[in-house]
């Protein structure tokens, strides 16, 4: 990488990658952040002899992985993870949060779920006071029935686009689409969640409750770290 190199976000992302500690089994995140922080492991695989296993939460993730000397296994090859480090694309006072406007979102939350830590690296600018403000919620969904799928979305308040690239469909790692969903506020993260995940042809949200236990907040010269209690308040500010 190298563009992003003494920014908020490579703070981050340098902060998250100093968390992994020698004989841990790490879920890698997918993302521009995350992609930093994989970097940053890299260098202390090969500088420092740092003995890893990770597992990728996206095809992207796990070749720059490869191309850096990252051991990887399969999740099914696991029982746990160690921890887990990935971006997010929005969080709330609550650590609720918004990800996959990078696509990974399926395979990420079966990472973030697998893991006994889970810490989001995040820039200032992802903090908002109600998700879903300015930024759509990502849907994955089954490619067949896409178009009944999208009302169903329609029919909860969204409005909806299908995410495409230069005319043709976004299809996922997964083998799927993606169904990008601006709601004009998300009071209830979780029953949202909860409400989606029940139409048929859904396979994953984007919403992520209860699945950050550290925030890192990428700043110009450093970093600061808050984790959540179990409720997913903030304990400490
Ligand atoms: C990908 C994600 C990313 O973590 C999220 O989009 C943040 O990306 P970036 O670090 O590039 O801002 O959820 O599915």
């Amino acid at each position: 990488m190298g563009v992003d190199k003494g920014t908020a976000k490579d703070q981050a992302a340098r902060a998250g990658a100093e968390l992994v500690e020698d004989g841990m089994i790490v879920g890698l995140g997918s993302g521009s952040t995350s992609a930093l922080m994989v970097d940053c492991l890299g260098d202390r695989v090969r500088s420092l002899g740092l003995k890893i296993t990770a597992v990728a939460t996206s095809e992207a993730t796990a070749r720059q992985a490869r191309e850096l000397g990252i051991p990887l296994v399969e999740l099914d090859q696991v029982q746990n993870l160690d921890i887990s480090l990935d971006g997010a694309d929005e969080i709330d006072g609550r650590f609720a949060m918004i990800k996959g406007l990078g696509g990974a979102l399926l395979r990420e939350k079966i990472v973030a779920a697998a893991s006994r830590l889970r810490v989001t690296l995040i820039t200032a600018a992802k903090q908002v006071e109600k998700l879903g403000a300015a930024c759509p919620l990502p849907v994955e969904v089954s490619r067949f029935g896409l178009a009944h799928t999208e009302r169903r979305l329609q029919g909860l308040g969204a409005v909806t686009k299908i995410r495409r690239s230069a005319e043709a469909l976004v299809i996922t790692d997964g083998g799927n689409c993606i169904i990008d969903c601006k709601f004009a506020e998300i009071a209830d993260p979780a029953g949202l969640d909860q409400t989606i995940q029940g139409l048929p042809g859904v396979l994953e949200t984007g919403l992520f409750v209860g699945l950050c236990d550290v925030l890192i907040i990428g700043e110009a010269d450093g970093v600061r770290q808050i984790e959540a209690d179990r409720a997913g308040r903030r304990s400490t500010d």
